[in-house]
């Protein structure tokens, strides 16, 4: 199962399992990791010391090379009338539980582009990997990260995406499509094609011929046959993130895992309501009494405090209607196993698919 992409990372399998901001943990990276997947660190929400300490964490368990994860939004537009009227919208919601909205909202982390510090500690940490998510990063950044030997890795969704990523010098372009889970890499949200993602089969071979580097696929594959037929797009590999909600180093509680697998008619769907940027979730009251007004919704991350705050006091009252449940079209194929099982187990499937359909051409085109 060689491909440019094991090649240069030097990883056994070409998967990865995905950076997922408040689900993954470094535990669930050491696991993928030991397994012989690249495993990767979410620091999309950290500063740059979390983000150095779970690096940290992670190295004393594995020597095999780590992806870590940063966020490259472009700044939010405070508008302070706009956050105020949201809070209004969302007032009644908050009252329900007895309490008032917050006072204001805050922009809860920054992007890599304005962190100084993450840079600095990444070049000084040197961690195989490096992947960026809702943008580009500055070309000093790309070029300071590869200087220090580290692989550079970008979320594309459309080819227009990819061939930017492409042009900054990034290594490797990862084709995100409609089907994932959690928030679209979408540059630009307010462009739309986050909320109406290209879906795998069509957006993979279209990046693999624009571009001329690795591609990784990502969304809706959940198990090893998906794996498979992104290889035979022109992947070089995989990156899944919501098959390793289920596994018990994830952060995810088992409401999520529930939410995702069992019930039936809970679909996910892509909302702005709950963060200000496109994602995937299970569909919670907020995001379906909310649909149709994008609009009103402040820059991602500033609405996501908003989210996150009445989550909060729904949860504190038992009440699931406002959790934040990402994940994507592929989630009812999850299994409950360790991370290092799934990567085994998605491994072998990959063997099989591949080896069926070989197998099948032989017999359609035997003489
Ligand atoms: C719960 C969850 C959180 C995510 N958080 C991040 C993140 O922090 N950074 C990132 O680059 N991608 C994040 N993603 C997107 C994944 O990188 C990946 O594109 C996606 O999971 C692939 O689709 P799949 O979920 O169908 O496997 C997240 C996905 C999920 C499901």
């Amino acid at each position: 199962m060689n491909t440019a992409l094991t090649d240069l990372l030097d990883i056994d399998y070409p998967i990865i399992q995905a950076p997922m901001a408040g689900v993954s943990t470094p535990d669930l990276a050491v696991a993928a990791a030991n397994a012989g997947a690249l495993g990767s660190i979410a620091a999309g929400t950290l500063t740059a010391e979390k983000a150095e300490a779970a690096i940290a964490s992670v190295a004393a368990q594995t020597n095999r090379p780590i992806n870590v994860n940063v966020f490259t939004h472009a700044s939010p537009y405070r508008d302070a009338a706009k956050e105020a009227a949201w809070l209004e919208t969302l007032r009644p919601y908050f009252r329900e539980f007895g309490i008032d909205p917050p006072d204001g909202l805050s922009e809860i982390y920054k992007s890599f582009n304005d962190d100084p510090d993450m840079l600095e500690m990444l070049v000084d940490r040197r961690p195989g990997a490096v992947s960026f998510h809702f943008g580009l990063p500055p070309q000093y950044a790309v070029d300071a990260l590869k200087c220090a030997g580290i692989v550079t890795l970008c979320s594309a969704t459309t080819v227009a995406e990819a061939e930017a990523v492409a042009a900054r010098g990034i290594d490797v372009v990862i084709a995100q499509s409609g089907e994932a889970g959690g928030h679209s890499g979408v540059f630009d949200p307010a462009a739309g094609a986050g909320q109406h993602g290209i879906g795998l089969m069509a957006l993979l071979p279209q990046v693999v011929a624009a571009v001329d580097r690795p591609v990784v696929a990502a969304g809706g594959i959940g198990n090893g046959a998906g794996i498979a037929a992104a290889l035979t797009l022109g992947a070089a590999g995989a990156q899944l993130g919501t098959a390793f909600i289920s596994c018990p180093e994830s952060a995810a509680p088992a409401a999520h895992h529930d939410a995702l697998v069992g019930a039936p008619g809970k679909a996910t769907a892509v909302t702005s309501a709950l963060s200000g940027r496109p994602a995937r979730g299970v569909v919670n009251r907020l995001m379906r009494d909310m649909a149709g007004r994008e609009s009103e919704v402040p820059d991602y991350p500033v609405a996501y405090d908003a989210g996150k705050a009445l989550a909060d006091a729904a949860k504190d009252r038992e009440n699931g209607e406002f959790s934040v449940m990402w994940g994507g079209q592929a989630a009812p194929m999850n299994r409950r196993l360790p991370a290092g099982e799934l990567v085994a187990c998605l491994v072998r499937e990959t063997r099989e698919a591949m080896t069926l359909a070989n197998d099948r051409l032989n017999n359609l085109f035997r003489p």
